[in-house]
């Protein structure tokens, strides 16, 4: 791609010899003036390298400029390149020319402020390094995603938005006023990947969800990236499979190729070591371990936070609980041969991280999937078009969903999911 009027990223200056000349652009990231000098930082989408503005050096108005330059004024810079060991990169630009785009007001971002302020000015606070490099490994981790069910045959295809058929329960449901019509956001494109399935076998989708969650915790957001797949052919072993293959080579292909963005947030050498097979551990296991552990825990109830982070908390790779008592999932999950249990996996994170993916083989016979329908009572007008499925052609298959925002809040060790994620939606914020 041509360069705007011939000036260069950054990180092309950092390629250049001592004594090249150089024109950058970028915002002031960090400046100060002392004895008719101007040593300020600059930063891009590439990097940040330290310029060294003298007085005589540029024309009295453009030193004039660049002493009024606040942080986060746009600016174009063109100089001469120096070693210094002191620098970020080992390199400064001596300028020889300095033009101010834009004058930049007082930013309001300073040092100590609240995770709310923050939160307020969040089209402003994406320009930290740390949001950056997020959300830089975010496009990466996307990237390889799309890239491993490239590898495998799987067609990424687009699902509805809006939609009457709820997939997870009435519970999380955003209703939408349909012009007096009462519809929904979606909160998983499951059932619409299943009807692709006897198209195109192997399909996925990479869209938002919406969960109306009431509850303020680390890991939810109520609208959030899901990549859902879908396989005809596939029960819930060779879905557990594609599973830990996918997540092994997003976490080695970041770590070998991005290894150093991944740096800045762990070791890349402890998401080396996520390669298959995963542990895998039945749930009425993980019920006795959690029970031994003292934890308040009956058979049948969902992991919390303390429940998942006891499972997980020593771990180095995903685990697989499998085999979920069928009351506590839903009505497509297949049932397994002693009624009680369902065919499915959720895989938690290593360390507490939570859960990243849930999957299931499905419930493909017309009448088993009818009996569970009615016992969640749901309203067969909405889901005549699903039942359809298993009238034409129904086969075994499976299928999952994973959290975009759950796994980069894995991946790069981050504290809370709304980091993840450049505008969280949560239960108090729809702004900005
Ligand atoms: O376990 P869930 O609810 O499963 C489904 O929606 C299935 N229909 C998926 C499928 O089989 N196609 O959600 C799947 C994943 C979770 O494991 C979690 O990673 C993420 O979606 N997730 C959330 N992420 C952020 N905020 C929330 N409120 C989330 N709820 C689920
Ligand atoms: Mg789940």
């Amino acid at each position: 791609l041509k360069e705007y009027q011939g000036v260069s990223p950054i990180s092309k200056a950092f390629s250049l010899k001592e004594g090249a000349d150089a024109t950058v652009r970028g915002w002031v990231y960090r400046t100060r003036s002392s004895g008719g000098v101007v040593f300020a930082t600059l930063r891009d989408a590439t990097g940040v390298i330290q310029v060294t503005v003298k007085k005589g050096a540029v024309s009295d108005t453009q030193f004039k400029d660049a002493e009024r330059a606040l942080i986060e004024s746009s600016v174009v810079v063109e100089g001469k390149i120096k070693d210094d060991k002191r620098a970020p990169g080992g390199k400064e630009l001596a300028v020889t020319a300095f033009k101010l785009i834009h004058a930049a007001e007082v930013f309001p971002i300073t040092r100590d402020q609240s995770p709310e302020f923050l939160l307020d000015v969040r089209h402003l606070w994406l320009r930290s390094q740390h949001l950056t490099n997020v959300m830089k490994a975010r496009h990466w981790i996307v990237h390889y995603l799309r890239e491993f069910f490239d590898e495998n045959g799987f067609y990424e295809l687009a699902p509805p938005m809006i939609t009457k058929a709820g997939c997870e329960g009435g519970s999380t449901l955003f209703e939408v006023d349909y012009f007096g019509e009462k519809a929904f956001l979606t909160q998983s494109g499951q059932l619409y990947n299943e009807a692709f399935i006897t198209a195109l076998e192997r399909v996925f989708i990479l869209a938002p969800s919406f969960r109306a969650e009431k509850s303020r915790t680390t890991k939810h957001l109520t609208e959030y990236w899901h990549l859902e797949e879908e396989a005809a052919w596939f029960d819930n072993d060779d879905n557990m499979r594609l599973q830990e293959e996918m997540v092994s080579f997003v976490c080695q292909t970041l770590a070998r190729k991005q290894g150093g963005l991944l740096a800045k947030f762990r070791k890349p050498e402890e998401l080396l070591v996520v390669e298959p097979p995963f542990p895998r551990l039945s749930y009425d296991d993980a019920a006795k371990k959690l029970k031994k552990a003292g934890l308040k825990f009956e058979w049948g109830d969902d992991f919390g936070s303390p429940h998942e982070d006891a499972l997980t908390r020593d771990l180095d790779k995903p685990l697989f609980v499998y085999n979920w008592p069928r009351r506590s999932k839903p009505f497509y999950m297949a049932e397994a041969s002693d009624g009680k249990h369902v065919l499915n996996a959720d895989l938690l994170a290593p360390r507490g991280h939570g859960e990243i993916i849930g999957g299931s083989e499905r419930e493909w016979d017309y009448a088993r999937l009818v009996k569970r329908m009615k016992e969640d009572k749901l309203d067969f007008k909405n889901y005549e078009w699903y039942l359809d499925l298993r009238r034409y052609g129904s086969v075994p298959h499976s299928g999952f969903g994973l959290g975009i925002e759950r796994l980069v809040k894995w991946m790069l060790n981050l504290e809370h999911i709304r980091d993840a994620v450049p505008f969280p939606r949560v239960i108090n914020r729809a702004y900005p």
